[in-house]
């Protein structure tokens, strides 16, 4: 039996004494730098785990040093950036009551279950200047988040109370929900998101193949590739299997696009009642002549608000899931609308608005319009989320503070660099830059698409969809445009894994 202790801190073993006797103990993670951490925190680790052992069936794996997490009002409590934001985290825990919650993971034969634990801390009162001193006096700014916890757990506690309730020995299916709640930084009505990074919907690229990809990575939420309403209307076979979701993709929303109030009900009825998506989201952003002008579809919605409105009304009304709608800034730059669409899609009872930061005239040339996204955030109440360009951390963090956005939708910077989800996560809770992938994490990535597009597709299908996302991942490696002939002439998957490997392990 084996224990890993996933921890930031070493100092945890020390909470692990009783068991010592029973696991070999690994670290993980570990962070060498932190100490002081037998805190509140690890007690409510220590009654999880002893609540786990009481269960007595033969345990394969702990993992120890899920996150804890703290809860204030209801929301929880995320990294600091700055010392300024420290200062504010800080404060606001200041003679207050809270809630921890701390979680292993346990492995039984496979199966994997959770026990949480929830317990109140009650802070003393700090003043001003203690928290200043506290600050000035610790780590750097991107240890300020991990020694804020801290502070709750030794220096700032006034006493901790056991566990107002435990959840206790659940499939961890059925416990997410449940925790959800606490690992949350934002909701799109009642579903929960755990992180601000949103997967754009992207035709012939998003299907469930690359979204497990992007979610492994990261992505807090994913859009899948869109569907057309008239395809669900006549129960078009492959429009349908498109509506599947598997149940490692929460939360997930389904788009769908069309022109008329009633085939758009229609296929929003179709997903409410079949198809496990959380979210359903309207297309009110699509430029291509198909959608966009035979069909007078996607952004050609636009020029028509009264029309716009009527659609998310309608479609609201007919549907219990959340409906979003993802829209441009206008049709083109004679006619920028984005604010009163906003306005009308919120009244109209959506839960949720994505901007991408062009008009329709524009397609993907230019650059992305961050004032006019901004000026929707400001004119409606319900979350929005900034989209177009952001393709680095530091653009992303750029576009959340200048925006004031809830969320930030990744479409292009996603193509076959599926890491961006993580590097922007880190950066903007830690202020950290994670390393680029290795050759060999590109390699597997792919590898590991590929089989999931093969269970998905088919091998026939699987090698010809692979080489978009192949070209994709070898973007900007030096030589690879050859590699890229090469692997757009091969025939067999097999062969295209010995280019690979020669390209990027030799
Ligand atoms: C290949 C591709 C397919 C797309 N398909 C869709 C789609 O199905 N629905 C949609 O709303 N937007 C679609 N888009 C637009 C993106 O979701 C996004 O709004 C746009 O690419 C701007 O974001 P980016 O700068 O991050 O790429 C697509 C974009 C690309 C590149």
């Amino acid at each position: 039996m084996k224990l890993i202790l996933a921890s930031s801190s070493p100092r945890r073993k020390d909470i692990l004494n009783e068991f010592n006797y029973k696991f070999n103990i690994e670290t993980a993670n570990a962070d060498e730098t932190m100490d002081d951490s037998l805190s509140a925190i690890d007690n409510v680790k220590a009654v999880a785990l002893r609540k786990a052992m009481a269960i007595g069936k033969k345990i394969d794996t702990i993992v120890l040093g899920c996150d804890t997490i703290v809860v204030i009002d209801g929301k929880r409590l995320g990294k600091p950036h700055s010392k300024d934001e420290a200062f504010t985290m800080l404060k606001s825990l200041s003679g207050r009551e809270h809630e921890v919650v701390s979680g292993v993971a346990i492995l039984f034969n496979d199966e994997t279950y959770n026990f949480a634990t929830t317990s109140k801390v009650y802070f003393k009162s700090i003043s001003d200047d203690e928290i200043k001193e506290y600050i000035e006096t610790g780590e750097p700014m991107d240890k300020a988040g991990a020694y804020a916890i801290q502070g709750l757990g030794g220096r700032f506690v006034d006493h901790f109370e056991g566990s107002e309730y435990n959840i206790i020995g659940l499939p961890i299916e059925d416990i997410k929900p449940i925790l959800d709640k606490y690992y949350y930084m934002w909701k799109i009505r009642d579903v929960y998101i755990p992180n601000l990074v949103v997967l754009a919907p992207m035709a012939g690229i998003c299907n469930e193949a690359f979204r497990r990809i992007c979610k492994a990575h990261g992505a807090g939420l994913m859009v899948a590739e869109m569907v057309s309403d008239k395809a669900l209307g006549f129960s078009n076979e492959k429009t349908i299997k498109m509506t599947k979701v598997s149940p490692d993709e929460h939360p997930i929303s389904m788009q769908i696009f069309g022109a008329d109030v009633e085939s758009l009900v229609y296929a929003a009825k179709y997903l409410d009642n079949y198809s496990d998506c959380d979210i359903i989201d309207i297309n009110m952003g699509c430029p291509v002549n198909k959608v966009a002008k035979k069909a007078g579809a996607g952004a050609s919605l636009l020029k028509n608000p009264a029309h716009v409105y009527e659609i998310v009304k309608a479609v609201v009304d007919a549907v219990k899931k959340p409906v979003t709608v993802k829209i441009r800034i206008g049709w083109d730059s004679e006619s920028i609308n984005a604010v009163e669409n906003a306005k009308l899609i919120e009244k109209a009872g959506a839960s949720a608005i994505a901007v991408h930061g062009r008009t329709r005239a524009q397609m993907y040339s230019g650059e992305a319009n961050y004032d006019i996204i901004k000026a929707v955030k400001e004119a409606v109440s319900i979350p929005v989320i900034a989209n177009g360009d952001i393709n680095s951390p530091q653009k992303a963090k750029y576009v959340l503070e200048y925006t004031g956005c809830d969320a930030l939708m990744i479409a292009r910077g996603a193509q076959g660099n599926p890491f961006i989800f993580e590097q922007i996560n880190e950066y903007l809770m830690n202020n950290r830059l994670i390393e680029k992938p290795s050759n060999q994490e590109i390699y597997d990535t792919i590898m590991l698409q590929h089989s999931y597009l093969v269970d998905l597709k088919g091998n026939k299908l699987a090698l010809l969809e692979m080489r978009t996302h192949i070209s994709a991942y070898l973007k900007g490696l030096p030589g690879s445009a050859t590699i890229k002939n090469q692997i757009n002439t091969s025939n067999s998957f097999d062969e295209v894994t010995q280019i690979l490997k020669g390209y990027l392990l030799a």
